[in-house]
């Protein structure tokens, strides 16, 4: 089998990040590009029911009858909104835009940076899904941290500019608010670091990692 993996998406950045991570390891990362009225996104309450829906409507646009095909969906999950936006982040995008999401937590804020890190926790999760040819496999990836007081950075795409992720022990398990970790944006938010810092915290890359993990074969070639 070749080293091909089509992702379906719509989303620059996402792809960037997928080629980003999956290149080194030896994964050529193409676009598969179908006319967006062909997939419908389902409104389900997780993001792997919406994963899982957009891989089977992929499988009858694949490239040749072996190919691998990748879809990803994520969300934003903010505590002190009871998780919202998760599933509607597309949508709170666009009506409510990083701003809206700031408003909504205005009354959540603090001097003392860690107090506002509590009050303000939120988390990305990632749910990747790979058709390998054969089988379907579902990935997972956390990436818990905070919201900022303002927005603050241009790079990235969506929520970057108000998140801010959590810093990461020696092995990349993520740490509370008060301590300083061995991988830390140092309170900046994923729109001020470059993508190769945001891929050390991303929820993407957890998810395309817990997938490669469960697929021998890939692992093995990785
Ligand atoms: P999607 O449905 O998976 O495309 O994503 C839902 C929403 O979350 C979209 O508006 C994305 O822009 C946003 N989003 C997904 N992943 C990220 C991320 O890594 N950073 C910032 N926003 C994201």
């Amino acid at each position: 089998m070749d080293n091909i993996i089509w992702f379906l998406t719509g989303n620059a950045g996402k792809l960037a990040e997928a080629q980003h991570h999956l290149h080194p390891l030896g994964y050529e990362v193409r676009l598969l590009s179908v006319d967006g009225e062909n997939i419908v996104e389902p409104q389900a309450s997780d993001l792997e029911t919406v994963a899982r829906a957009k891989l089977e409507q992929a499988l009858d646009h694949l490239p040749s009858p072996q190919a691998r095909v990748l879809v990803e969906d994520a969300g934003l999950f903010v505590d002190a909104l009871n998780g919202f936006p998760g599933v509607y982040s597309a949508y709170a995008l666009d009506t409510l835009g990083c701003h809206g999401i700031l408003r909504l937590l205005a009354h959540l804020s603090s001097d003392d940076p860690v107090q506002a890190k509590r009050l303000r926790s939120a988390r990305f999760r990632a749910v990747a899904g790979l058709w390998d040819g054969e089988q379907m496999v579902i990935g997972v990836g956390d990436c818990p941290g905070s919201i900022a007081a303002e927005l603050q950075g241009e790079e990235g795409f969506g929520f970057d500019p108000i998140f801010i992720p959590a810093d990461l022990d020696s092995e990349g398990q993520p740490l509370p608010p008060d301590v300083l970790g061995e991988a830390s944006t140092h309170g900046m938010t994923f729109g001020a670091v470059d993508r190769s810092k945001k891929q050390v915290f991303s929820h993407r890359r957890r998810a395309l990692d817990d997938l490669i993990r469960q697929l021998p074969d890939l692992s093995k070639q990785a």
